[in-house]
Order: C-alpha cells, then sequence, then structure tokens
C-alpha cells in the first residue's frame, strides 16, 4: 500500500522548479516566516508556540459553540485518559490560556505576542482552503484604545508589504459590543422571518441562538432573504462609534489605505468592535488572507480578569498563492559550492576544502557516494549551485583547486590556500 498525504493536508518540499497543486516550497515557507518574524519584533512582538492539542472546553467557550468552526470542523477526541481534546482550528484561545496559565501579563500591560502556528478545520479543501492549515498572528493584550487596533492592523499591512504583495484592501468594521449585537440579532431575525417560517425545527433554533450566524451564509434563498437587512454599524453604541472613528483616523495617519466594509461580521464568536480582513484579488473564491479584531470579553470568559486586547491571523498559504500568481516569489536559495573529485584521490582535499568553506559561512556540498566526474558535475547542475570546485591529480601536485562558473563555464585556477579568500573577494575569472 503507498500512503498518501490526507485530502486537505500538503507537504512542504525542498524547492521544486515545478510543483504540483497540492505542495508548498519549504523555501518559500521560510521567507514568509522570517519576514513576519522582522516585522513583528519591529513592534515589540515576541514569540509564543503553543501544543497543538488543547481541551475541547477552550474553543467551544471562546470561538463560541455555533460558530461553524467549533459545530462543524473540528477535530475532536477523547484521549486515552477520556479527556474531550480537540487540535487547535485557530490560534488566538490557546494564546489567552498560555497568558493565563503563565501571569504573562504580570510584568505590565500591554503584552505583545506573536506566533506562527498550525491550524486544524475540517473543510471542504480547495485551492487556499485546507485541514491543515497554517498562520501567523499577533495578540496585543491589556489595552483598550483605538491605537492599538491601528497597531495591529499596520502589523499586518507591513508584513504583506515587507514580502512584497500588492492589490490589496485592508477593509474595517465595528460589530460593537454584546448588547448591541443582541439588538442587532433580533433586527436579523425579524428581516430573514418567512424564510425561516419554512426551514427545520433545528435551524430555527440555532438561528435564534445566534442569528448573525446567518449573514456568513452561501444559500442563495438566504442571502435574498438577508437583501435590504441594516448593517450592524447602524445598531452599535454612541461609544463604540467614537472608537471606531478614531481606528479610521490613526489607520488613515498611518498611511494605511483602508475600506470600511460594512458586511464582514467574523465567523469567531470572541469579537468586539473592531473587526479587519485584508484581501486579495488575486485569491479567487478564499480571498481572504488575514482576518482579526478587538476581543475585549475573550479572557474574562476564560476566568481571567478583563483583558481588552486585539489581534489578528494571516494564512501562510494564502499569501503563498497570491505571491505566486503576481510572480512575486523570491528567487529560491542555491547552493554556493560543490566539490566534485576528478580522482577518488581527491576526497581528502575536496573534504577539507569544503569544510574550510562552510566554516567561512559558504554552503558546500560534497560527493559521499564516489560517483564518475560527469555525474558529480551533472548533480552540480541539478543543485543550481553557483560554483564547482574540482581537483584532480594536476590539482592536487599543484596545491590548486579549479573553480568553474556554472552559469557561464569560465573556470580559473586558485591555490587552495587563497580559496576561501577568493570566494569571500569574489573569483577573477
Ligand atoms: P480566521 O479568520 O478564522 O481568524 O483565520 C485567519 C486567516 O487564516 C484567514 O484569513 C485565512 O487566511 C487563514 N485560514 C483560515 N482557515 C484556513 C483554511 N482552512 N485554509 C487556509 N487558510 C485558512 C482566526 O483564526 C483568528 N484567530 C484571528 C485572530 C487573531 N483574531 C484575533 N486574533
Amino acid at each position: 500500500m503507498r500512503y498518501q498525504a490526507l485530502r486537505g493536508t500538503n507537504d512542504i518540499l525542498p524547492y521544486q522548479a515545478s510543483r504540483s497543486e497540492h505542495t508548498f516550497d519549504s523555501c518559500f515557507w521560510q521567507f514568509l516566516e522570517q519576514a513576519f518574524l522582522r516585522v513583528s519584533s519591529r513592534f515589540g512582538y515576541e514569540e509564543i508556540r503553543t501544543p497543538i492539542l488543547e481541551l475541547t472546553d477552550l474553543f467551544v467557550r471562546s470561538s463560541g459553540d455555533t460558530s461553524e468552526i467549533v459545530s462543524k470542523q473540528m477535530y475532536s477526541f477523547l484521549d486515552k485518559g477520556d479527556r474531550e481534546v480537540s487540535m487547535k482550528p485557530e490560534g488566538t484561545a490557546p494564546v489567552m490560556r498560555a497568558y493565563l496559565e503563565h501571569s504573562l501579563g504580570a510584568a505590565g500591560s500591554p503584552t505583545r505576542l506573536c506566533y506562527f502556528t498550525h491550524i486544524f478545520r475540517y473543510e471542504r479543501p480547495q485551492k487556499g482552503r485546507y485541514r491543515q492549515a497554517h498562520q501567523v498572528g499577533v495578540e496585543l493584550i491589556g489595552s483598550p484604545t483605538p491605537a492599538a487596533d491601528v497597531e495591529v492592523i499596520e502589523v499586518a499591512c507591513r508584513f504583506y508589504e515587507e514580502i512584497g504583495l500588492r492589490d490589496l484592501t485592508a477593509s474595517v468594521n465595528c460589530i460593537g459590543r454584546e448588547a448591541d449585537r443582541a439588538r442587532y440579532g433580533e433586527a436579523v431575525l425579524a428581516q430573514v422571518q418567512s424564510y425561516l417560517k419554512d426551514q427545520s425545527e433545528e435551524f430555527r433554533a440555532q438561528a435564534t441562538k445566534n442569528p448573525l450566524r446567518l449573514l456568513d451564509t452561501k444559500v442563495p434563498e438566504l442571502r435574498a432573504a438577508l437583501d435590504g437587512l441594516a448593517p450592524v454599524l447602524d445598531f452599535v453604541s454612541d461609544e463604540s462609534r467614537a472608537h471606531f472613528d478614531q481606528v479610521q483616523a490613526g489607520l488613515t495617519e498611518a498611511g494605511i489605505a483602508f475600506q470600511v466594509d460594512p458586511s464582514i461580521v467574523r465567523g469567531l464568536d470572541y469579537y468586539t468592535d473592531t473587526v479587519f480582513e485584508v484581501h486579495s484579488t488575486s485569491l479567487g473564491a478564499q480571498s481572504t488572507l488575514c482576518g482579526g479584531g478587538r476581543y475585549d470579553n475573550l479572557i474574562d470568559s476564560m476566568g481571567g480578569k478583563s483583558t481588552p486586547s486585539v489581534g489578528f491571523g494571516a494564512g501562510i498559504e494564502r499569501a503563498l498563492i497570491v505571491l505566486e500568481a503576481q510572480g512575486l516569489l523570491p528567487e529560491a536559495p542555491r547552493p554556493d559550492f560543490v566539490l566534485v573529485n576528478a580522482t577518488p584521490g581527491a576526497t581528502p582535499v575536496t573534504q577539507r576544502l569544503a569544510r574550510e568553506l562552510r566554516a567561512a559561512g559558504f554552503s558546500a556540498i560534497t560527493d559521499v557516494d564516489g560517483r564518475s566526474l560527469k555525474s558529480q558535475l551533472k548533480a552540480a547542475d541539478r543543485l543550481r549551485a553557483r560554483y564547482a570546485i574540482i581537483v584532480g591529480d594536476d590539482e592536487i601536485g599543484q596545491g590548486t583547486a579549479t573553480v568553474r562558473d556554472l552559469a557561464s563555464s569560465q573556470q580559473i585556477a586558485v591555490a587552495q590556500d587563497h580559496l576561501v579568500g577568493q570566494a569571500r573577494s569574489g573569483f577573477a575569472f
């Protein structure tokens, strides 16, 4: 039996000149991770890594039991100790659990955390939507101010700038506090009353429990029934509206292009006031690159003291898809040197030269299989190395090495003792 990766999961492989739709290249992955860590650390965020498994209740309590993620998509099971556990479907709740468990806020507010995480959601896989996906994200914990919202949105935008993405739209909205949303929920139910009449009892019960979930629907009849519904922004308090005005002013001041999109409500229950998403026109159906917002009640709902916070999560696979579609993937890294034995007796010399080159910070690959000269040179081309360093009987006799530029095929003889020095300063072909 030949095994295959599970549907909706992808292998992340070494660079391939032409890759299949279901794989990603690890070098581009590293490029994104490093860019993210650079940008978030410029803003003072420090990395946190949390376990893949958590108690299921953590997600039920935080994301909401009527959210699509919790009700349909979690990978949950009983562990051998009969505990209900789940593979994390998102990164925020585990970070908040760790924040409380380790009293990370004790050092003073606010706490800035960033992460790179797997997420697991049993979704219908398609390009840009997977069952195992990856996010980078930040959480700014312990600040209620509009400036905190602006900072988090700015981190997301600067990350995309850093990796060179263009044609992005940042969309923001304000969904108010719990009481505002309760009133809005009533308006939603009133709007779709005649549609609900013909639905199952179970559907009606779900809708009544969390009417805002209806807004995510793709069912055409329900979409039609929702037509003409006033946006949630019409229902928020003066305080929330003033906060939102200041967020918009702050974004303008930061030079961030954005639009207000009254249709953004987000699929997780923990949000309050500001929510935002970044979209790309190159992504097709799965156009959301990044989503986040403020979640002032999450930490109290987990047993901590009230700690207003804001954050975002950004899909890594989606960023890579857009980079590729826009022809913006950086050049894949290439090894500097492949050392080639033109005679079996050259092995100790090439091994020594490779060690010297590595100690100087270059990458240097040696032949460990005693292959022919021809097949070693072929391998150097396949590896896309910059230079081959060839050592045969003549070079051993003269204490030299032949350096060949593999792109131009030009070559020169260099004294073995000067190889590292010349590699540093550039070879004079
Ligand atoms: P989310 O909107 O569920 O938010 O996910 C954030 C991003 O993760 C999405 O915009 C998308 O790029 C990516 N993503 C989500 N699911 C998948 C999937 N199945 N396949 C590929 N990419 C996916 C959250 O997860 C929140 N924790 C964000 C947050 C942090 N809010 C506050 N702090």
